[in-house]
């Protein structure tokens, strides 16, 4: 790549290493560089010293991988051409960081955001840049920029704000100043009054800046492209003294348009000090008035007030006669939250719920706020009513899911699924993996058939089949009952699980049709075996239809879904996920070894 003459700092091909992980100013340097059509992203690289890895960033509508060093000279060694470096580091390790760059042959300049850097140190550095023939931007600053090539960070602000800056195309005006937060208004101010900025530095607001206001005017003023300068001076200070000596001796020619703002401090009687740590005229040569006045014998054009300033630069600039290029304003892709928040633009969800919103302040559950539902007291049974079947269900509702929560907790360590977790631990599993063994077993023979007892009993009774009839069409069908039939429990050794939750069905469900429908199959199947039982599957299936079908929450389809959509078993499921889960931890903590079944207990034929 041929070398760039001296008098440029930035172009289209510029690429910095960002220091320090701020993301925000990162997208915004890209977003700019999409704006300016720039082929290549202005962020080389990052360095974090926290991490490495990537950063992955938009550049323009597609995403880009930005590589993320923990040091400067990893950072410089794996990026040569990146020549920039952009110092976001605090004011404690900022000089050093800077020093480090100053010090690294790729890099040409630095800018320093960092506000409070001691003012002996920015000076050495501002020294090692001199011996160097290196630029430092600030500290104490938001940084610099060549309109539609390369920008420092935040400079100009927000997207829109650059456009409307029009900073995307190159304009012919080089501007200066101190403050960042006015150089963006001076961009607009500049963007409206002529064909729009070529380069812009806010060098900071403190006494000894890194580089001086005459430092860039000089070097501007080399470069053809740049037809008018634009400097915006403050009270305190030299500085603009220097820029009358340079335009004495020639090294500024070019039409010069000059405001040195902090013209009211006449109007207070002590000396004032503005929010620069330089503006404070220490002598009648530092005040605004003064260094106007001079500036105005010197041969600059000095408007009458701040309001004027454009006004001064629109007349220098038509001046010239310098043709605009018309460049179509950039289309700049905004990220689907912005766009959606202010409702551009929408797009069909993948998912719906309806149960649940963390979105807010606070977790819904049905609309409701956690912190509602616990002070209400609904307990488990009221989250599960809440979150199952969307609705708050009677207090003695919410109470039989507890029951149920309750009595199908355990049934010790020789049921299916209690075995199963059991083996599962003592493999050496986890917590999950046995948990969900032991859930994997449940099913239409084991605490799986909630539901389809619920559904069978219930088509029967409706379809208005006498006990004997459902039994004989079963039989015929050659299926069991599901709800029916215990491995150990009889007419004899009686469940008790049953017996509870038939007592509690009684006393509070207005109604228990389809409970006293199942006591009459019990009566025809017990008769046949006396292990045919209406079982705790089948009671709580059969009352829970009951309970839907009469406590006035649910209409009869919504109660028929829930069977259908299988909600009866996860109360069975749910229960039993306590049990598992305490016959893990039972094996671990009696540190019990693999389990091998014995061969004893083999039939091998
Ligand atoms: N409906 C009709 N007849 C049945 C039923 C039933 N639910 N269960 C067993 N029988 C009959 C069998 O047809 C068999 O008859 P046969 O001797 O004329 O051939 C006889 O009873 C013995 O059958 P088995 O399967 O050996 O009985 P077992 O006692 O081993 O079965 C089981 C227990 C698996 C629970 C069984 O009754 C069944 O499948 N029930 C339906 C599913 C069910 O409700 N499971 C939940 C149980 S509770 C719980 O797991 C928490
Ligand atoms: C259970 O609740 O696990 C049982 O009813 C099954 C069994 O075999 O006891």
């Amino acid at each position: 790549m041929a070398k760039k003459p001296d008098y440029i700092l930035f172009d289209k091909d510029t690429q910095a290493i960002v220091y320090n992980y701020q993301q925000n100013a990162i997208q915004r340097m890209l977003d700019f560089d999409h704006a300016c059509e720039r082929k290549t992203p202005s962020v080389a690289c990052i360095v974090n010293p926290s991490r490495d890895g990537i950063h992955k960033a938009f550049f323009g509508t597609s995403e880009i991988l930005i590589p993320m060093y923990r040091t400067l000279e990893e950072a410089t060694k794996k990026h040569p051409q990146a020549d920039v470096m952009i110092n976001f580091a605090s004011f404690r390790s900022s000089y050093a960081t800077s020093m480090e760059a100053l010090l690294n042959d790729n890099i040409r300049t630095v800018g320093i955001i960092a506000e409070g850097i001691p003012e002996r140190r920015t000076r050495e550095l501002a020294e090692v840049a001199r011996q160097k023939n290196k630029w430092i931007i600030g500290p104490a600053t938001v940084g610099g920029m060549v309109a539609g090539a390369f920008k420092i960070g935040n400079t100009a602000g927000t997207i829109d704000n650059i456009i409307d800056s029009k900073l995307y195309k190159q304009g012919s005006v080089g501007f200066v100043s101190k403050s960042g937060g006015m150089s963006n208004e001076m961009y607009n101010i500049i963007a409206r009054n002529t064909d729009g900025l070529y380069e812009g530095h806010a060098i900071g607001g403190d006494r000894y800046p890194g580089s001086t206001l005459v430092a860039h005017l000089v070097r501007m003023n080399k470069n053809p492209d740049i037809k008018i300068l634009v400097c915006l001076g403050e009270v305190g200070g030299e500085d603009e003294y220097q820029i009358i000596d340079a335009m004495k001796k020639g090294e500024i020619n070019k039409p010069i348009v000059c405001w040195v703002t902090g013209t009211c401090a006449g109007m207070f009687s002590s000396g004032v000090q503005f929010g620069h740590a330089g503006a404070r005229a220490d002598s009648n040569r530092e005040t605004a008035n003064a260094k106007n006045e001079a500036l105005k014998e010197a041969g600059a054009i000095v408007p009458e007030s701040f309001d004027d300033f454009g006004e001064k630069i629109h007349k220098t600039w038509k001046k010239l006669g310098i043709n605009e290029t018309e460049v179509a304003k950039p289309k700049v892709a905004m990220d689907i939250k912005a766009a959606m928040a202010q409702g551009l633009v929408r797009k069909p969800s993948n998912f719906i719920c309806t149960i649940s919103d963390d979105r807010g302040e606070e977790v819904t559950y049905n609309n409701m706020p956690l912190s509602e539902i616990i002070n209400e007291g609904f307990g488990i049974g009221g989250v599960i009513s809440m979150l199952w079947f969307r609705k708050k269900l009677p207090d003695y509702c919410m109470r039989f899911i507890e029951l149920i929560l309750m009595v199908c907790a355990d049934h010790g360590p020789a049921v299916s699924g209690a075995h199963n977790s059991i083996v599962t631990a003592r493999a050496g599993k986890d917590l999950i993996s046995s948990l969900v063994s032991g859930l994997l077993t449940i099913g239409p023979r084991f605490g799986g058939a909630l539901d389809g007892a619920a559904q069978s009993f219930s088509e029967a009774m409706d379809n208005k089949l006498t006990p004997f009839e459902f039994v004989t069409s079963m039989k015929k069908k050659g299926s069991n009952i599901q709800g029916i039939g215990h491995r150990i429990k009889s007419v004899q050794n009686p469940d008790i699980r049953v017996t509870i939750i038939k007592e509690f069905a009684k006393k509070h469900f207005p109604n228990c049709d389809l409970l006293d429908y199942a006591l009459e199959v019990e009566k025809i199947t017990t008769s046949k075996r006396n292990n045919l039982i209406l079982n705790v599957d089948g009671c709580i299936g059969i009352c829970f239809v009951d309970m839907m079908r009469s406590c006035g929450a649910f209409t009869t389809d919504e109660a028929n879904e829930y069977v259908k959509i299988g909600a009866l078993n996860g109360l069975f499921v749910l229960a039993r996920a306590i049990g598992f889960t305490g016959h893990y931890l039972d094996q671990k903590r009696l540190q019990q070894p693999l389990y091998r079944h014995p061969w004893d207990d083999i039939a091998f034929m």
